[in-house]
């Protein structure tokens, strides 16, 4: 492949992505961002892909943005390198995003993972926002998302302390869908892309949109773009088939259109 710092496969309609920088436990590089955006975007135009597991190799998921290739960075410098356009990037990608992750999840780290639709963890799991502890913040949406997802006292405990959070307080604070043993993590991300794989792509697609939409717009606003998403999914074949096979007392045969 033409990827350095990452590992991708296809196999049965799911894309892999697999962070390969163990050595420094994935510490997510500009270039290695790069190539896992680049990665999500291929997989998102290839119409054998219905479904995206993102991972990382050796001892943790990623253990953060990169520190040697940071530390002497300046404002304009960072301005001028406009990097955040790569992760905004993901936010672009339709289909469903999984990620896998076990170890050190920890602040670049672990604003991809947030990235991710879907996230399954291992037991070992290790989530944080160590940044504080090294005189800055988070800068690639972890204070939004982390916010979002557990509300503004408990965020801000954790990025404020920049401590570790097992794998079961994020479970219960809904930052993880599942905690699993780390042997067996991959086996069941695989079991759960499956099913969603035999899903109509487009239900998916604009379940996703529409999703994302909610943790942004008023109600009101969500709610009119629900709707229009709706009302689309009944010009697609898929629909028609969906509920002739429905009416008919057969299985659907979804082919994406
Ligand atoms: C560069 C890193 C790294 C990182 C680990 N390594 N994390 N290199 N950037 N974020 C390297 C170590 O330097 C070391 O290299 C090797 O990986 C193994 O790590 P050790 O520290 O020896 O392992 P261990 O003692 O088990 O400790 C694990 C750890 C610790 C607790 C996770 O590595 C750690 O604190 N890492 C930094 C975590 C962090 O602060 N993340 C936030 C970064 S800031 P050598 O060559 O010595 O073997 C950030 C901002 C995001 O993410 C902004 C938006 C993009």
């Amino acid at each position: 492949s033409n990827f350095q710092y990452i590992n991708v496969l296809s196999r049965n309609s799911i894309g892999y992505i697999n962070l390969n920088r163990p050595k420094v436990l994935n510490a997510l590089s500009r270039s290695m961002v790069r190539e896992i955006v680049n990665a999500m975007e291929d997989f998102d135009q290839n119409d054998e892909i219905k479904v995206i597991i993102m991972s990382g190799e050796g001892r943790a998921f990623a253990a953060g943005a990169d520190i040697d290739e940071m530390a002497e960075d300046d404002p304009v410098r960072f301005e001028l390198l406009n990097q955040f356009k790569d992760w905004d990037r993901i936010a672009l990608i339709k289909k469903p995003i999984i990620g896998a992750v076990h170890g050190f999840t920890l602040g670049g780290g672990f604003e991809l993972a947030l990235c991710c639709d879907i996230l399954f963890a291992a037991e070992n799991a290790q989530f944080g926002f160590p940044e504080i502890k090294l005189g800055v913040m988070p800068g690639a949406g972890g204070t939004q998302r982390l916010t979002k997802l557990m509300g503004k006292t408990k965020a801000l405990e954790w990025l404020w302390l920049g401590e570790p959070m097992s794998a079961k307080e994020a479970l219960h604070y809904g930052v993880v869908n599942r905690l699993v043993a780390p042997e067996i993590l991959l086996e069941e991300t695989v079991r759960f892309a499956e099913k969603i794989a035999m899903q109509p792509p487009l239900s998916l697609r604009l379940i996703k949109e529409a999703v994302q939409k909610a943790v942004d717009y008023s109600l009101y606003e969500g709610m009119q773009f629900e709707r229009k998403n709706f009302y689309l999914l009944f010009s697609s074949q898929d629909q028609k088939e969906g509920m002739k096979a429905f009416i008919e007392k057969r299985k659907p045969n979804f082919e994406g259109k």
